[in-house]
């Protein structure tokens, strides 16, 4: 009675222990009917990688498959001589031209921002490519750069979108995008490394939650409780308090912030997103000297009072402004998924909404005040606290 059920399950266990071992590679034909010695599925950005070494020639012939990650999108693939990244990369770039068909050329990657199409440090033959049922194909033949080293540095890549004058736009930073490189042995169909882009994708969401709470959230806030509170006798000096704890903590939150972000822009070698970078600097500067300034404070009734008073409000509107600012290019930057963007426009608009109703109570009470006592001062010069 049990052998039938036995028989079962062993061919199941069979198969699906086979169709492990079985790259989906292995599946894959080419119209052009060659076959290739060898294959494997790339394990980022559900691509593929077929191959012919010839030891003799000294040349390796290459079909990459990729999904682009639009239509009309790009897909890449390149040995890199000089690094293991992307900089340095001999690449191969596949994008659909303007007839439909498949445009494949070579690019030399020398740095973060400059993809240029021309010659590469070897020679590349037999270049075509194929779009079709989503994938996109580039096929090559490639002169290994260096005799008998057949372990290389391979990079692979998608993007959304090429300019017009056919040079591919910038790929997303997903952890899929900052992996997808690594060695390959040509030989042995080895391949490893790579795939160190989720940690840093981690890196780099911490240090937008860190930065965006801080000076997105905390230092907006903490201003509004010191512009709108004091407008209510009963909560003086409380607002103080209240304003001075809130702006501590998210100075500490943004030095934080501020740290992982120099600390990224020092591992990312020849990335220069200077005006993200000078903001945040230009910020850090500012929330410093606006945490010092306060214990150099003249007394309330101090002739420079006013002054200090004047500077304190300036520094502080600046940092909200250069605060938000750089969160908008952070995002641009990180290009997280769109409803990370969408839940900061709503914070940041809630907290302008909440800002703009007290702004109109406090002028109305105000204006109220003025009439019944035409003495007392306008908002802001209540100033019982220490
Ligand atoms: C088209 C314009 C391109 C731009 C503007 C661009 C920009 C960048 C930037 C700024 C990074 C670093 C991200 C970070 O460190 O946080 C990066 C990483 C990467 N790019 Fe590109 N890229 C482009 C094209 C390509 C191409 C064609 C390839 C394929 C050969 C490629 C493969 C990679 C890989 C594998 C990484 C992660 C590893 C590394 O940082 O070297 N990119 N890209
Ligand atoms: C690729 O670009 C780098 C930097 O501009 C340059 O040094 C190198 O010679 C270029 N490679 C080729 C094959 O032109």
């Amino acid at each position: 009675m049990m052998s039938p059920f036995f028989i079962i399950l062993t061919l199941v266990s069979l198969l699906i222990h086979h169709s492990h071992t079985q790259p989906t590679c292995a599946s894959q034909k080419f119209t052009n009917r060659i076959l290739y010695d060898r294959c494997i599925d790339l394990p980022e950005l559900g691509s593929y990688l077929h191959w012919s070494l010839d030891t003799v020639k000294n040349t390796v012939s290459i079909v990459f498959i990729a999904p682009p990650a639009s239509p009309n999108g790009w897909i890449s693939w390149a040995i890199n001589p000089s690094g293991d990244g992307m900089v340095g990369s001999q690449a191969l770039i596949g994008y659909k031209g303007f007839n439909g068909l498949m445009v494949v050329d070579t690019y030399n990657v020398s740095s973060y921002e400059d993809i240029i199409r021309g010659r590469l440090d070897f020679d590349v033959t037999d270049i075509k490519g194929e779009n079709s049922d989503g994938v996109m194909r580039i096929f090559a033949k490639v002169d290994l750069p260096e005799n008998g080293q057949t372990v290389v540095n391979q990079v692979w890549q998608v993007g959304g979108s090429v300019t017009e004058g056919g040079v591919p736009e910038r790929h997303e930073f997903q952890p899929g995008n900052l992996g997808s490189k690594g060695s390959l042995d040509l030989l042995s169909g080895e391949i490893s490394g790579g795939g160190d882009g989720g940690s840093k994708t981690k890196k780099r969401n911490i240090h937008g939650i860190l930065n965006a709470v801080s000076w997105g959230i905390l230092f907006p806030t903490g201003i509004m409780i010191a512009r709108y509170l004091r407008t209510f006798p009963a909560a003086d000096p409380a607002w103080f308090y209240i304003h001075g704890s809130l702006q501590v903590s998210a100075y500490a939150i943004g030095v934080a912030g501020w740290g992982t972000g120099m600390k990224l822009g020092s591992e990312s070698k020849g990335v220069k997103y200077s005006g993200h970078r000078n903001i945040g600097i230009a910020l850090f500067c500012l929330a410093t000297l606006q945490v010092l300034a306060v214990f150099l404070r003249p007394k309330v009734g101090h002739k420079f009072r006013f002054y200090w008073n004047i500077y304190h409000h300036g520094t502080g509107y600046a940092v909200i402004i250069l605060g938000i600012l750089n969160i908008f290019k952070g995002l641009e930057i990180l290009s997280p998924s769109s409803k990370w963007k969408l839940t900061y426009i709503i914070i940041i608009s809630s907290l302008g909404v909440i800002a703009f109703v007290l702004e109109a109570f406090t002028w109305i009470v105000v204006f109220k005040r003025k009439s019944v006592n035409t003495s007392t001062k306008p908002n802001g010069t209540t100033d019982a606290r220490p």
